[in-house]
This record gives structure tokens, C-alpha cells and sequence, in this order.
């Protein structure tokens, strides 16, 4: 069977960043420390006035086909994931391709176009149906792109303020693909929540400590799932873990969860047994607090032992680093993770040819889905092209008050006019708006 898997991505940031030590903690009177190791964060990027998911997801397209020399005659499919939209009908797909045929002199009306929604997990399903509809061999020999593309923005003075983002990761679908080769084994756990949502509304109604929860509820079934399906997971199976990631603080969580979860009936699992005891069973309490507790004692001793963290550090530590500089881009957030993890590895000289990664994504509402993914030959390189460390070191600072202004220009709901911070060049910029209340855009030399 062909592989089939993302041969290149890009990554667009948005260009101006909020300190949150620095500028945020201070101005909310919280310790700093609570963003920088409770959560995980030092900063979120934000959209500049000019910027939006549409900006953002056609620059990273941009750049993507620039990058691989492709024309939009090599794409037969534009999948945008999002839950920033700002029109219930027209997809952001289309917003997009208008914006790339600005630039290019083929247009792309042969080309399929959609809109994925279902939370943060809409990015890996927009994988997904690229991936099939490939495997279906309706592709015509075309590829297809598929962008992630999220103002992740939280109302003023919500507790998930501190995790917000914004920026988009384009993704080119592909058989025999240079970055990584999707499995076909997936992994589910679904249910009807209503933990985040945004019931005809721009900003989200959260309930967060419950999300937290229903996150690590939803990613043991999906990881349950996937070991029916794919067979048992033993921590060396994979060289790292790319977590959807609201916050790194997250993941800590996930991680342990996960990790207590596959070491079961392993030889690991053997080893920490003789360490720290035995895993608790529910059939061991009367009650289902006294069996919480006895898990959180054991997981806190199992965080504790050398054997955890060393894998902690190698497997999942790695693919935290883009996302402590941004925040939560929600659909774009474990595509991320996925380019940090291979990008640490490039810098510090790891062979990943062949190797394993499990991806374990999580959207509110609530779904989780894993899957396995072989990392192929020519990855170095794809990884090598990434220019995210140039992009966050160039991102405006912004002080508070200049936060608060921006955060204004976002909200649907106010209307103020504020002075761009940084000057769009060879970009796309938002160019005011059309007769039917569209957005209307602009490539910038
Ligand atoms: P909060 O309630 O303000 O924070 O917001 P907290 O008091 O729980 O503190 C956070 C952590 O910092 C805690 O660590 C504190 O102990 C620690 P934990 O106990 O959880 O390990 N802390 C400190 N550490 C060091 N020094 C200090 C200090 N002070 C505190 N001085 C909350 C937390 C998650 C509720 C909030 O950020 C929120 O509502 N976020 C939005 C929702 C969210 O991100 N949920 C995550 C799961 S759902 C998800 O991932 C889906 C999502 O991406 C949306 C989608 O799918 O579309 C959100």
C-alpha cells in the first residue's frame, strides 16, 4: 500500500506577543509563576490588526507552496479547520483560495474546499478526510491542503485568558510523503459534553476545570481504543508523543495519565510495581473517592520516579517548546506539538528515520483520537525549513493597555479603530470589507 501522510507544513504565527510573566501576571496581581510552570506558558502570540484566520492560514499556504514549487494545478483540496469562523456558510476555504489566486496565475475551481468543525480536533479530522479521499484514489494525482487556522481568544477576564493564541499550520497531504506516514489504526473516545463551546457566540463559555477532566477521560478511551485496534502500546514503541496542547500544563497531566495507562502489563510496568507498588484497582476500594485518591497518590509517586521522568523528558517535553511561546491555537495546537517534537530532534542530531510517534489529539465537546505515525526519510529537512524561531523572536511586544486595545480590534462586538503594530511585507492583509459584509483581502509586496 502507497504511504500516505503530510509531506510538508508550514507555520504562520500571529505577530505580536503578550508576555505573560512579564506584562499579563503583573497586571492581573497573580505570581508569574502560575503561567510559567503551572501552566506551562511564557507568551501567546496575537493576530496584528491585519491579521485574521484567513491572513494567517493563506500565508502559511503561501509559503508551503512556494517552499515545495507547487502551482494550484497540484491541489485538488482545500480543507480549513477552525472555530474562529466568522460566517456560518462561505468556508475560510474559500477566503483562502481567493487570496492565493492573488498571486498565482492558475485559479482553483477544480479543487474541493470544506470547512472542518468539531473543536481543536477539527485539524486531524481535516487529515483524516485529505488522507481518504487519497486512499480512495479520488485525488487524480493531486494533493491536498489542509490548514489549521485559529484566533484562539478567550472574553477578558475568563480563567482561560492566560492560554490564549493565534496562528495557523498548513499541511500538504500526500502519497509518498516526506514528513510523516499516517497509520490507518485510529483510536476514539467520544461523548456528549459540555465543557467548551461557543453557542452562536465569538468568544467560549468554559468550564474549565471540568475540560481538564473531560480531556483526560476522553484521551484514556481514545487510547484504550487504539490499543484494541493497533494492540498493546508499550512506552518504547514511540519516540515521542505530540499531545493537543491547550497549555503545557495540560499534557503534564495527559502524559501521566497515558503513561500509567500503557505501562500496564509491560515489563515497565513490572519495573515500577517493584518501586512504587502495584496500580490501583477500582475492585480494591468500596468507594469511587477512595480509589481517586489512591490513583492520585500513585500517580504522584510515579511522576516522582527517574524511569518516568527521563521518558517525560525525551517523549514529550520535546514538543512543548513552540507551544510555551504561543498558547492554545486550538485547531493548529497538536500540529504543532508534532513539528516541535521532530524539530528538537533535528537540532539535537536524534535519527528519527522510521520512528514511531503517537499522536493523541482532543477537541471540547467532546473527542479524543490517536493514531500512530511513521516518521520517513527526508523529514529533516521539511523540519529544517520551519522559520517558527525567527517568527516568535520577531513578534511585537505588547504592554497591557496595547493588549487590551488589540483585544478590542478582535472583538466582534466593539468596533475600535487602533494603528497597526507591525507592517505587513509579502503577506496577505485584511483590506476591509465587501458589499455583502465579506472581508476582503490584499497580498502586501
Ligand atoms: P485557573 O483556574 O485560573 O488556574 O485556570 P489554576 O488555579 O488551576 O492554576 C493553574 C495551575 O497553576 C495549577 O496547576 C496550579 O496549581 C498552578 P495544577 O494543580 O492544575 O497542576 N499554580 C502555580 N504553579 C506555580 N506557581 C504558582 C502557581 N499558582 C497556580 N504561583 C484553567 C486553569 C485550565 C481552568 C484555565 O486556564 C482555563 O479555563 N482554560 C481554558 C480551558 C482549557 O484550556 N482547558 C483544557 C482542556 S480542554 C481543551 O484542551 C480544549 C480546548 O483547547 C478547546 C477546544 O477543543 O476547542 C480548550
Amino acid at each position: 500500500m502507497t504511504a500516505v501522510g503530510i509531506d510538508a507544513m508550514e507555520i504562520w504565527t500571529g505577530k505580536l506577543k503578550l508576555d505573560l510573566a512579564e506584562t499579563f501576571a503583573p497586571a492581573q496581581g497573580d505570581d508569574p509563576g502560575k503561567y510559567t510552570k503551572g501552566l506551562g506558558l511564557r507568551a501567546s502570540s496575537f493576530p496584528d490588526v491585519y491579521e485574521d484566520i484567513v491572513t494567517m492560514g493563506a500565508n502559511a499556504a503561501h509559503r508551503l507552496m512556494e517552499r515545495k514549487g507547487l502551482t494550484p494545478e497540484d491541489i485538488g483540496r482545500i480543507d480549513v479547520a477552525t472555530e474562529s469562523a466568522f460566517d456560518n456558510s462561505k468556508p475560510v476555504s474559500t477566503y483562502i483560495a481567493g487570496c492565493l489566486e492573488q498571486v498565482y496565475d492558475e485559479n482553483f475551481h477544480h479543487a474541493n474546499k470544506g470547512e472542518r468543525k468539531f473543536a481543536c480536533i477539527s485539524g486531524t479530522q481535516s487529515l483524516d478526510d485529505a488522507y481518504n479521499w487519497i486512499r480512495a484514489g479520488r485525488n487524480r494525482g493531486r494533493a491536498a491542503l489542509v490548514i489549521a487556522t485559529d484566533t484562539a481568544l478567550y472574553a477578558r477576564d475568563d480563567p482561560g485568558e492566560a492560554t490564549q493564541g493565534a496562528g495557523a499550520v498548513a499541511m500538504l497531504v500526500d502519497e509518498d510523503p516526506n514528513l510523516v506516514e499516517l497509520s490507518t489504526e485510529q483510536g476514539y473516545g467520544s461523548a456528549d459534553e459540555t465543557d467548551f463551546l461557543k453557542p452562536n457566540q465569538q468568544f467560549p463559555s468554559v468550564d474549565g476545570k471540568r475540560s481538564v477532566n473531560v480531556y483526560l477521560a476522553r484521551m484514556r478511551e481514545a487510547l484504550e481504543d487504539f490499543a484494541e485496534v493497533a494492540g498493546d502500546i508499550h512506552p518504547g514503541d514511540y519516540e515521542m508523543i505530540p499531545f493537543h496542547t491547550p497549555f503545557p500544563g495540560m499534557v503534564r497531566k495527559a502524559a501521566a495519565l497515558g503513561y500509567r495507562h500503557i505501562i500496564r502489563g509491560t515489563d515497565v510496568g513490572d519495573l515500577m510495581a517493584e518501586e512504587i507498588g502495584r496500580q490501583p484497582m477500582r475492585s480494591d476500594f468500596e468507594t469511587d473517592d477512595e480509589f481517586h485518591a489512591a490513583i492520585k497518590e500513585y500517580t504522584d509517586a510515579l511522576t516522582e520516579t527517574e524511569r518516568y521522568q527521563d521518558w517525560y523528558a525525551n517523549s514529550i517535553e520535546p514538543t512543548l517548546e513552540i507551544s510555551r511561546e504561543v498558547g492554545n491555537w486550538y485547531t493548529g495546537s497538536v500540529h504543532i506539538a508534532r513539528a516541535a517534537g521532530l524539530k528538537h530532534a533535528r537540532e539535537n542530531g536524534l535519527d528519527l528515520d522510521e520512528a514511531r510517534l503517537l499522536v493523541a489529539s482532543y477537541g471540547s465537546g467532546a473527542q479524543a483520537e490517536v493514531h500512530a505515525e511513521t516518521v520517513v526519510p527526508g523529514w529533516e529537512e521539511e523540519i529544517g525549513a520551519l522559520d517558527i524561531d525567527e517568527q516568535v523572536r520577531n513578534r511585537y511586544d505588547l504592554s497591557f493597555a496595547e493588549y487590551e486595545q488589540v483585544h478590542d480590534v478582535h472583538n466582534h462586538e466593539t468596533e475600535t479603530d487602533v494603528e497597526e503594530f507591525t507592517a505587513p511585507e509579502n503577506e496577505f492583509a485584511f483590506d476591509g470589507w465587501g458589499r455583502m459584509g465579506e472581508r476582503k483581502y490584499r497580498y502586501v509586496e
